[in-house]
């Protein structure tokens, strides 16, 4: 059974962490924003029917003819404002989905690696049981610290270090988002909410590839594998 799928790609993103000029969802690797290189996976991904990208005010007006002209990203539907946080602006989505939609898949724009493979998978996942997300283990051991101080090691064998994307039935999401909106439970992440509804969510394991772009240092690694896949 096939189910319509729209994928969320949010984009809205101060980038606060990153400073300069350019925001680091606009920023050129090889010549290209990452934003761009986000979108080309959605693209080539069969599962996914539409695009929604949620980014900041200012850029809907540039971005309109950019992404299907310039881009040559067709499954872009929507362009929408982000909110103040990550979690507002994927609200901001979930609300002008087409009403035929059963699966949503949630993407920061600034994790520009996902394999087309991998959504795909994801998508399958969350169709068979509600929700999936893919992440990869800790390098690192983890401490729980409180001010400086170390509370505990925790065991790294049972800790998934998240990433997204991440994929729900559209059901389920929007439930998650209306029972946080109550709760005033605030998370930058979407599976989350989905645990604050008591809902199981399935774990895929994933690739370090996917990193997200979040600090200037990773705009090298970025490059690094771009030039490392373009000389395969
Ligand atoms: O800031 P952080 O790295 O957690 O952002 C993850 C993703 O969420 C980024 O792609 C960013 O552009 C997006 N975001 C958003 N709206 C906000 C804040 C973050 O779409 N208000």
């Amino acid at each position: 059974m096939s189910h319509k799928v729209t994928a969320i790609i949010v984009a809205a993103g101060s980038g606060k962490r990153f400073g300069g000029q350019v925001k680091k969802q606009f920023m050129e690797i090889n010549g290209k924003p990452v934003l761009r290189y986000t979108l080309e996976r959605f693209q080539t991904c069969d599962k996914i029917d539409d695009i929604s990208v949620v980014v900041p005010q200012e850029s809907i007006q540039w971005l309109t003819p950019e992404i299907p002209d310039r881009w040559g990203i067709s499954k872009v539907k929507n362009i929408i404002s982000g909110g103040t946080d990550r979690q507002d602006s994927v609200w901001a989505a979930l609300k002008e989905l087409d009403d035929d939609v059963e699966i949503v898949a949630v993407h920061d724009g600034v994790r520009p690696f996902i394999a087309s493979a991998m959504i795909a998978k994801l998508v399958d996942a969350a169709g068979k049981y509600g929700a999936a997300l893919v992440g990869v283990k800790p390098k690192d051991t983890i401490k729980l610290t409180r001010e400086a101080v170390v509370i505990e090691t925790l065991d790294r064998r049972s800790l998934v270090s998240v990433q997204t994307p991440q994929v729900f039935t559209r059901e389920l999401l929007v439930k998650a988002y209306q029972k946080a909106r109550l709760d005033e439970y605030k998370s930058t992440d979407d599976s989350a909410l989905v645990e604050n509804l008591g809902e199981k969510v399935v774990v895929l394991e994933g690739s370090y590839q996917n990193i997200k772009i979040t600090s200037p240092e990773d705009i090298l690694i970025a490059e690094a594998f771009l030039n490392r896949n373009a000389n395969k």
